[in-house]
């Protein structure tokens, strides 16, 4: 295979990496043929990773930082997450200004796929870039950056700006909310089909933040991988259902208008474009749910294991038709399985955008420390995610196998155009 000339291909620069996994795949000349190199760069789109803008049809890899709102919400899930949770120790409104300049400029050049700034090539100094990286490309990554309710206090004289949407979340029945997974001024979600490019993101990041921001928590997540499911078919969660199979289809802009996105006419106008995240460490009592009948697991959900389908259906996207009823008169679908109570009567919707995680094991009792990273956006939480949860905590036949543990709230602010950068509506 002749990679030199593949480098070149379609105007686009391709790294080594690409064409390598090009040839992996059958031959380049076919694929590009069949449908250009977009086709190939991305996990195809389905209704679990958020059939996707025009952005997420970049060629090499690349989802573009710069446009009207900020990558990672809308855009394609990639198959790793690398989260961050700030502090401030800045001490002025400049500073935090000048640090939100820096970590677009440095977020624009990573998911460039390039490294964080140009090297100084001095000896007697550190590498500008801490370079595990290198070579690795873009991998499709996202910087996602998002302003807690903290963040508004007084420090920094924004209070009277903080936006109403943006509440504290309320204590929800069987929470059991640590500290070492909550909150922060400032959230940082990285996603990328590398989990070095993610980490590595993340970490220079931080390191730019010295003096102006302390990490508070950092939580990893994964799903199968795009290479294991080429066809990107809805993932699977740790207890074996596909999940994701009934999120919106926001790739429709008016869908994404009326669920993800904060509108000029919503309250402040400086968040237009931006959205709300509600982050959930939800942990799993895998080895409970292990031991429970396949009858029991399906029942809990409302849905087939295998297929995905709702109870009684046979295909992962047939309607769940909540009043059905056997031929005893009980609903098909429990009231109060998972996916009877989330469907809020169809009234209210959300984009989740989760991944599991695996933080090896609770040295207490033996147990797989393992569960949700559950990540969601929305328009005004006040009316999606905190109604839904509320309904969930109250009657959810899953609580008997979950346990939320963390927990955030976060302005998600709206995209920059080149040459400004995240936070300049606000700041
Ligand atoms: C560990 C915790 C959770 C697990 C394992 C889980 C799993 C699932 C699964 C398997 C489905 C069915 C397939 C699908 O449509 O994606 C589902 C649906 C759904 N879940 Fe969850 N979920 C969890 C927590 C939550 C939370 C905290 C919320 C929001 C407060 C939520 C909201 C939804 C919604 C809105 C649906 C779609 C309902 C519909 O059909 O309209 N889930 N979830």
């Amino acid at each position: 295979m002749d990679t030199k000339r593949l480098e070149t291909i379609g105007n686009k620069k391709l790294t080594r990496r690409d064409a390598l996994k090009l040839a992996g795949v059958g031959g380049l000349g076919l694929l590009v043929g069949a449908g250009g190199m977009g086709a190939l760069m991305q996990p195809k789109p389905s209704a679990a990773n958020l059939a996707g803008s025009a952005e997420s049809n970049s060629a090499d890899g690349i989802v573009p930082f710069y446009g009207k709102h900020q990558a990672g919400i809308i855009t394609p899930m990639q198959d790793f997450i690398c989260m961050g949770a700030f502090d401030l120790t800045a001490t002025s409104l400049d500073d935090v200004r000048k640090l939100f300049q820096s970590w677009t400029e440095a977020s624009a050049r990573l998911t460039a796929g390039k490294s964080v700034g140009d090297e100084s090539g001095h000896s007697l100094l550190p590498p500008v870039d801490t370079g595990e990286s290198m070579g690795l490309g873009a991998m499709r990554m996202t910087i996602t950056f998002g302003l807690g309710p903290s963040f508004f206090d007084e420090r920094f004289g924004l209070a009277s700006k903080r936006p109403a949407p943006l509440v504290d979340l309320p204590h929800f029945n069987s929470d059991d909310i640590r500290k070492e997974w909550t909150g922060g001024d400032v959230v940082v979600q990285v996603c990328a089909n590398d989990p070095q490019v993610a980490f590595h993101a993340l970490r220079n990041l931080a390191r730019i933040g010295r003096g102006k921001a302390v990490l508070r928590w950092v939580q990893d997540g994964f799903q199968r991988t795009s290479a294991a499911d080429p066809k990107g078919s809805t993932p699977r969660n740790l207890l074996g259902f596909k999940d994701g199979t009934a999120n919106p289809n926001v790739s429709d802009e008016k869908t994404a208008d009326e669920i993800v996105w904060a509108q000029s006419s919503d309250d402040p106008a400086w968040m237009a474009g931006g959205s709300y995240m509600v982050m959930r460490r939800i942990r799993m009592r895998i080895e409970v749910w292990d031991r429970s009948t396949l009858a029991d697991q399906e029942s809990t959900f409302g849905r087939h294991r295998e297929s995905g389908a709702p109870l009684g259906k046979t295909d992962e996207f047939d309607d769940l038709e909540l009043d059905r009823k056997d031929s005893k008169g009980k609903p098909v679908i429990p009231a109060t399985s998972h996916v009877a109570l989330a469907h809020m009567d169809g009234k209210v919707k959300i984009l989740r955008r989760g991944y599991s995680y695996s933080s090896g094991m609770d040295l207490k009792t033996g147990q797989l420390d393992a569960g949700l990273l559950f990540v969601c956006f929305n328009r005004d939480p006040r009316k999606q995610f905190i109604p839904m949860q509320q309904k969930l905590a109250a009657a959810d036949q899953l609580n008997e196998y979950i346990s939320h543990v963390g927990s955030g709230i976060f302005a998600c602010l709206p995209g920059a155009s080149e040459g400004g950068y995240i936070g300049d509506t606000l700041f």
